[in-house]
């Protein structure tokens, strides 16, 4: 296990404790710790409850089918997710209540209501269904944070089928091996994408992937930036959104009805092979995930004007920019493009524009904006805030402070919300009305999630201690396998400890029982938030003719969390220049996107392996964050490791 010693003690020593403030406590919806004894005493009864709370055409009879590790939640159950998300908003007093707030990163501006959410999403169904998709169909959307993304996702859910959405900041390359895998026909992109003032090459880098995969009869095409030279739409494959949208029926859709355990989406994540993996989510299920802890954790009203600052091309977007938000009936902003464009204040102008009550954001955003300085949010007014969250890596207490204080005006809670693309929905997290803050931990598990920190053995480990972080008992949002590859869902989560879902992380567990997350235990780095594998990254260097080996590891970084250092051994005679640097880092984004881009490349002649030849990262990461090396007693030749620290240091330019 790799764990961060300085943060680790800087986590110790952290005995700050923030109980509820009464005037939050008196209006959030849950305001008694009633709810976590409840849910402890029958979890089944307390999710069956929350389940009841979306719309059902044949409401569930069954709670829980559990076949380690396969579970299937409120199985007899009928709905659909547009259904839930939208048209039940459709009708009464909300109907006319805006669900989305949209701002380009120009400048423009769209304000969809529930209702003519509701018939965009009718009329791209229709469209969907004019183009022959059917029910369990994949299709790929690979867009910008633009309205038509919702529109596109919520009809793909409305006819049945299955979204399966890809990053814009992934390569072509990316794309290829995800719309393959998934064994997409449809892709919807976009001509471009704004980002800094600059265009992302969306269509293009579409057609550079399609040269790959001959299963794709068409492509849709939305026009967003417009004028895009060399754009090339290809007769009988591609056509516009627009267009397509024009032609289609203005008739009302009728909803696909879903069984609650066919699948609602795919989305991938990457795992510690360099082959990344479809997480496999379920109608129903994610749902109930989903619109739960919007209501619990975020602590939704219909009145919030709610800004979950991610990209819906990860989890985060999903579930708390879509469908989490959208089934509580909240305003949702969303926002296309960077967070320092035209300046570094965009995030807090929004906020004042829009009244926004309700920012949720990663801590990595968090230390950049305190880098920036406490002036780009005085300058508004974000006094409308009333509760903050962070997701995606830990936070350390002084970024949290600065969260509470400056942005939050020492006024409101922050969720630390712990969680994974797999689980679907928050799983640690304070309930804002309830729980004692303490920063820089994600709190206890929500109700009805049950966690627990092991030792390698499996054993629970005492209160004080630290180990291996597992879920042990299924939910309701949890992933139900990898798209196409169960058995590497049971190896990858089940295996290790079983009948526990095995997360990936390390935490400690401190005297109270909160849990304070350590970072990744496996070969995953966490990049700004972003999770990648090492071996992607090893696999795109050593994809260049040039390279003979490489190991990669995340070191850490003050912005952002992790930065990847990569240690590259050379094929004879290939020089170690700082132009091949320059071409590696590039050939690395080009091959998986930029967020891969490594930090630093260092040349080396070997690299410290064992005697059956496994690369000693745990020894790398002690290099590149210049610590005293770890046990090299298991080394084939402990010389390599002392050599490579010393020719480190000698360059690294800290
Ligand atoms: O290491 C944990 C970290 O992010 C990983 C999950 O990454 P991903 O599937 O991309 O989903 C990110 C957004 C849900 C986890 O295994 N992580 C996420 N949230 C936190 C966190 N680490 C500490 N504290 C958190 N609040």
């Amino acid at each position: 296990m790799s764990l961060d010693e300085e943060n680790f003690d800087t986590l110790l020593h952290e005995t700050r404790k923030f109980p509820p403030h009464p005037s939050f406590r008196q209006q959030a919806t849950v305001s008694s710790a009633d709810l976590y004894h409840q849910a402890a005493a029958n979890g089944e009864a307390f999710w069956a409850e929350q389940a009841r709370e979306l719309t059902w055409s044949k409401p569930f009879t069954e709670i829980l089918a559990w076949d380690p590790p396969h579970a299937r939640w409120f199985y007899d159950g009928e709905l659909n997710a547009a259904t839930n998300t939208v048209d039940r908003h459709r009708q009464g007093a909300t109907k006319n209540k805006v669900a989305l707030i949209w701002e380009g990163e120009p400048g423009d501006q769209v304000v969809l209501t529930y209702d003519m959410l509701g018939r965009e999403v009718d009329r791209a169904a229709q469209m969907l269904t004019a183009l022959g998709v059917q029910p369990d169909d994949r299709i790929t959307l690979y867009l910008p944070m633009i309205p038509e993304l919702v529109i596109a996702m919520l009809a793909a859910a409305k006819v049945g089928a299955i979204h399966s959405i890809v990053f814009g900041g992934f390569s072509a390359e990316a794309l290829r091996e995800r719309i393959n895998d998934a064994g997409s026909r449809l892709v919807i992109t976009a001509d471009a994408g704004w980002r800094r003032g600059k265009t992302v090459p969306l269509k293009a880098n579409t057609d550079a992937a399609l040269t790959g995969c001959p299963q794709v009869e068409q492509v849709v095409v939305v026009e967003r930036v417009g004028q895009i030279a060399g754009l090339n739409m290809i007769p009988g494959r591609d056509r516009w959104w627009h267009q397509a949208m024009a032609e289609a029926s203005t008739a009302p859709f009728a909803p696909v009805p879903r069984h609650a355990e066919d699948i609602l989406f795919t989305l991938y994540t990457s795992g510690t092979t360099g082959k990344p993996k479809g997480i496999v989510h379920s109608t129903a299920g994610y749902l109930t995930g989903a619109n739960t802890s919007c209501r619990l954790v975020f602590d939704l009203k219909p009145e919030d004007v709610y800004f979950c600052t991610a990209d819906i091309g990860w989890i985060t977007g999903h579930t708390y920019v879509v469908y989490g938000p959208l089934s509580c009936g909240a305003t949702v902003v969303m926002y296309e493009g960077a967070p320092d464009w035209p300046d570094r204040d965009r995030y807090w102008a929004l906020i004042e524009r829009y009244g926004v009550t309700v920012l949720y954001t990663a801590p990595t955003s968090i230390r950049t904006f305190m880098k920036w300085g406490p002036e780009l949010p005085g300058r508004h007014r974000l006094d409308s805030l009333r509760l903050l969250g962070t997701v995606g890596e830990p936070i350390n207490p002084e970024a949290w402070m600065w969260y509470y204080e400056v942005i939050g005006g020492a006024r409101c809670p922050i969720v630390d919300t712990w969680w994974q693309t797999e689980t679907g929905a928050a799983m640690i997290s304070p309930l804002p009305g309830v729980t004692d803050l303490k920063p820089g931990s994600a709190s206890v598990p929500v109700p009805g999630i049950f966690a627990d920190v092991v030792d390698t053995h499996g054993h629970s480990v005492p209160p004080g201690g630290a180990g291996y972080l597992v879920l042990t008992r299924p939910w309701p949002s949890m992933l139900r396998t990898i798209w196409g590859d169960d058995q590497r869902y049971q190896d990858t989560y089940w295996n290790r400890f079983p009948g526990r879902y095995f997360t990936g992380d390390g935490a400690h567990r401190d005297e109270d029982g909160y849990y304070w997350i350590l970072g990744r235990v496996d070969d995953v780095m966490n990049i700004s938030g972003h999770r990648i594998g090492t071996m992607e990254v090893e696999s795109a260097l050593v994809d260049d003719h040039r390279v003979a080996e490489s190991a990669v590891i995340g070191r850490q970084h003050d912005l952002k969390g992790q930065a990847i250092s990569a240690f590259v051994t050379l094929k004879d005679g290939i020089e170690g220049t700082p132009e091949l640097v320059t071409a590696l880092k590039q050939h690395v984004a080009d091959k998986i996107g930029p967020m891969a881009r490594p930090e630093e490349i260092f040349f080396t002649a070997e690299l410290p392996k064992t005697r059956s030849g496994k690369i000693m990262r745990r020894l790398l990461r002690d290099v590149a964050e210049g610590r005293a090396l770890g046990d090299t007693t298991t080394l084939a030749d402990p010389t390599v490791v002392e050599a490579l620290k010393q020719q480190y240091e000698a360059q690294d330019p800290d």
